[in-house]
């Protein structure tokens, strides 16, 4: 059980760049202390691979279709991120369960409570070459991070990990390295673009939480980038454009499975390829982008 004191966890800490104005000692304490409950949701994320989009779907699955969470909570509040400097003042121990949450920590990096009760977690992944682009756009329009630089510093900052949450391949591989993984739900950005009711009803299940077909189908409509994009409560309009300024791009952006391919050069893809089968050699999952 991986311990915050102990000096394992602290290295693996040091070696992970969180923005320490969105995640200050207080919020990394807060969380490290977290008293989870064995019914709380947990949807874990390496940044820009679907965060977003679990927090429309999954209250929605929670609720049985009732969009009045969606409606009325921005979703930070809905499906707060349990490392960021706002959770601790989101009364969090007062929510009635089943409460939904959101991190981007690798596996290794999640407190002791969260290895004692084992809540249920979805984990999504997504094509690591959208990741980067998407994040590339992201890191443009946001004052709070550092400048991404031109697209070929940029990228050798993501394949090296020095990006907010350290090492995508990391990530993936530490979640996909979890111990309990009867807990786990697995699910790429990719097969719910190719079939999104076949991922909410799969979700649901993997929730307990049955739903009927036309509930399934009303929540994957919801879902869909065209509507989600159309809500204010989802889609960062309500952030003041001097922190992410959603005149340049916007957060919902493009949506697709592939935009990589507009985005990197031959040569980009090549070294890409190179890195993606070095770093990934042991890993046996098939991922829907492979
Ligand atoms: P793009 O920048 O490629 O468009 P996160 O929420 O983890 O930060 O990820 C953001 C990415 O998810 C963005 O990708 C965003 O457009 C995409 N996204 C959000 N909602 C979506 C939806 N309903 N359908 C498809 N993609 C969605």
């Amino acid at each position: 059980v991986p311990f915050s004191h102990s000096k394992k966890y602290q290295t693996y800490h040091l070696r992970v760049y969180l923005p320490s104005h969105l995640h200050p000692p207080q919020s990394l304490k807060y969380y490290e202390d977290f008293a989870f409950r064995p019914d709380d949701i947990i949807i874990a994320t390496y940044p820009k691979s679907g965060t977003t989009w679990m927090q429309e779907i999954v209250p929605l699955i929670v609720s049985g279709g009732d969009p009045a969470s969606v409606e009325t909570l921005p979703n930070w509040n809905r499906v707060p991120w349990l490392e960021v400097y706002n959770a601790r003042n989101l009364n969090l121990e007062e929510r009635p369960s089943p409460r939904v949450f959101a991190t981007h920590f690798h596996y290794n990096m999640m407190p002791p409570g969260f290895f004692e009760v084992k809540p249920r977690v979805i984990y999504v992944m997504r094509n690591p070459k959208d990741v980067f682009t998407s994040s590339f756009h992201y890191y443009g329009i946001t004052s709070f991070l550092v400048k991404p630089g031109s697209q070929s510093e940029f990228l050798h900052k993501f394949l090296d990990g020095k990006v907010m949450f350290g090492s995508w391949f990391d990530h993936v591989k530490s979640w996909l390295n979890a111990e309990d993984k009867q807990h786990i739900m697995y699910i790429c950005y990719e097969e719910m673009i190719m079939d999104l009711k076949d991922s909410v009803a799969r979700i649901a299940q993997f929730l307990e939480k049955p739903l009927d077909a036309e509930v399934v189908e009303k929540i994957a409509d919801r879902c869909l980038f065209k509507n989600m994009k159309q809500n204010n409560m989802s889609n960062y309009s309500m952030v003041s454009c001097e922190f992410i300024d959603q005149t340049k791009s916007e957060f919902l952006r493009k949506g697709i499975a592939g935009d990589w391919k507009n985005q990197l050069t031959v040569a980009e893809v090549e070294h890409f390829d190179a890195v993606y089968k070095d770093k990934m050699k042991d890993v046996k999952y098939k991922f829907a982008w492979d």
